[in-house]
């Protein structure tokens, strides 16, 4: 009943939305993507390429859809909240959203960025955003999300956004999951970087974060002297990230797409070693299907710009249910109970017909 709803994927990256919502049940039917690599991984994984660049896509080019799903790049505008129309941002990638909304019309706007994207700016990005989707009669609602919450041992917080036509999104009826840990993603084998011991320090009794992380231990390289007091080596803050050693007792720290050499280091069984990049993937909920055609650098870009795939499935569900299920019935019902009824007129007109 839903596998009509169709929805397109702008910034598409490597299609972490395109996973997600087709696992939904919804259909892609167009995808944007500027960077030859996440293109290539894209054409290997969906067996389509995206459009590029999307300053350069004519909105009326695109098939009708209903749901735009997007997980833009985050960009300051030079306007303020409350200022004219959508045009004000124009010279952003969100204009060319914004366009491509107010031509297509779309029921659904879903739309993911990093959570920082609230304070940017002094807050006036987020404003920016909120009241241009207002000034196209949208009905807006966001939530800070955490991967964490939706079955994979990650903590990685990102803004979602949704914007609707009828009613707004209710975020308290995504189904959260038990939380999960590192140890249970691991590869059963492989070719296992190891740190030697004399590499790093491991703490005494790391403490499990509310957050589900536990930072078990550093890299013996330079440690921050600004600002840092004696001995607190022992704080996760006190190291740079890549520095950091986390236990596969709890969850990972977000995977960033700055860090192109994978410099994520877990301690496992007594051992300090870099997570492997099918665990990277696995710890963002991509299927062990997925096809990694890039080298290895690209790779980790890719992975760390992408999107938790179960809770874009998440999302993705509760949108069908909230916007399409009951619609969709009642359309259908509708159409139906009509054709049934107007059969039934018809034939009873018949037989009143026959009798005259
Ligand atoms: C945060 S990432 C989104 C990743 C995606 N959600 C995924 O699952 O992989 C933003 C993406 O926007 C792409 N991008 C940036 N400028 C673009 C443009 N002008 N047109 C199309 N894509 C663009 C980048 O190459 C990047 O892959």
């Amino acid at each position: 009943m839903t596998n009509n709803v169709k929805f397109i994927d702008l910034f598409a990256g490597i299609g972490g939305f395109r996973l997600g919502l087709e696992q939904a049940g919804m259909e892609c039917v167009f995808s944007s993507e500027i960077n030859d690599h996440c293109k290539e991984t894209y054409f290997a994984n969906f067996g389509e390429r995206p459009y590029g660049d999307i300053t350069k896509i004519n909105a009326n080019d695109i098939e009708d859809f209903d749901v735009l799903s997007a997980g833009f790049p985050c960009q300051p505008f030079s306007i303020s909240g409350k200022q004219l129309g959508f045009e004000d941002t124009r010279g952003t990638l969100f204009f060319d959203i914004l366009r491509i909304i107010k031509e297509k019309q779309p029921k659904v706007v879903l739309l993911e960025n990093v959570k920082h994207l609230i304070h940017h700016d002094k807050g006036n990005t987020f404003k920016v955003i909120i009241n241009k989707l207002e000034e196209l009669e949208y009905l807006v609602s966001w939530k800070v999300l955490n991967a964490s919450d939706f079955g994979v041992p990650q903590n990685r917080e990102r803004i979602i956004i949704i914007a609707t036509k009828e009613k707004t999104f209710d975020f308290s009826k995504l189904q959260k999951k038990k939380r999960v840990y590192l140890k249970d993603f691991l590869d059963k084998d492989g070719d296992f970087e190891y740190l030697d011991p004399s590499e790093y320090t491991l703490i005494d009794n790391p403490t499990i974060q509310k957050s589900g992380l536990i930072f078990a231990g550093y890299r013996n390289k330079k440690i921050r002297k600004n600002g840092v007091r004696p001995n607190t080596e022992h704080l996760s803050r006190v190291h740079k990230q890549p520095n950091r050693i986390y236990s596969v007792e709890g969850v990972h720290p977000t995977l960033p797409s700055q860090e192109t050499s994978g410099r994520f280091y877990i301690l496992v069984d007594g051992r300090v070693r870099k997570l492997t990049i099918d665990e990277c993937f696995r710890i963002m909920g991509f299927p062990e299907t997925f096809k990694k055609v890039s080298p290895l650098g690209e790779l980790y870009k890719q992975i760390g710009n992408s999107v938790c795939v179960p809770m874009v499935y998440e999302l993705g569900k509760e949108i069908l249910n909230q916007f399409f299920i009951e619609n969709t019935q009642t359309t259908r019902r509708g159409k139906v109970q009509v054709k049934e009824e107007l059969q039934g007129d018809l034939d009873s007109y018949r037989r009143f017909a026959v009798n005259l």
